[in-house]
């Protein structure tokens, strides 16, 4: 019935050109491969994407263009999550225009993302992303990059845990 739900959706947007302003959500880490990558599949698998567009970013250069990195999309595959089309960009800031919510996967990210706010209500947009599960607490996802699949696997439960609080509010 996806066809019919589709022509409901559009004649409610024709209807109502409110209706068509998606809830836009971009995951942010360092590199784009690892953290964010993952956060974004599975806040994908959680929502309903129809009315929540997800992206991911990350504040470095050095991985734009890259797949993720094969060690996320392992995990992410082992939990039916396929990343494998994800392609990395650089955060920059027209972001702040095109997102309503940028999540951060750290304190650092959280420091050079800040970096590049014009004003308080776009600072206001940046969150970091364990906050939802630890309110307050302002805990890193620990970057898996330098480390062993163990690391992988315990980002991923975190971002799952998390990503559930915010598709909970949706
Ligand atoms: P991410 O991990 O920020 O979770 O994508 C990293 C990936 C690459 C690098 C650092 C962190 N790097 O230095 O290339």
């Amino acid at each position: 019935m996806q066809v019919i739900d589709n022509l409901i959706t559009l004649y409610l947007n024709n209807k109502n050109p409110r209706a068509l302003k998606k809830h836009k959500i971009l995951m942010v880490c360092l590199g784009n491969i690892c953290r964010s990558p993952l956060a974004e599949g599975i806040l994908k698998s959680k929502v309903d994407r129809s009315k929540i567009l997800v992206d991911s970013a990350g504040t470095g250069d050095w991985h734009v263009g890259q797949e993720p990195d094969s060690r996320s999309i392992a995990v992410g595959k082992k939990y039916d999550i396929d990343i494998t089309p994800q392609r990395g960009r650089q955060f920059t800031a027209k972001d702040f225009e095109d997102f309503d919510i940028i999540y951060v996967m750290d304190n650092s990210n959280m420091e050079n993302v800040l970096a590049l706010a014009e004003n308080d209500s776009q600072k206001k947009k940046v969150k970091l992303i364990l906050n939802e599960i630890f309110p307050g607490e302002n805990v890193d996802v620990p970057d898996p990059y330098f480390g062993g699949d163990l690391g992988f696997e315990n980002v991923f439960k975190m971002l799952d845990e998390a990503c559930d609080q915010i598709a909970n509010r949706f």
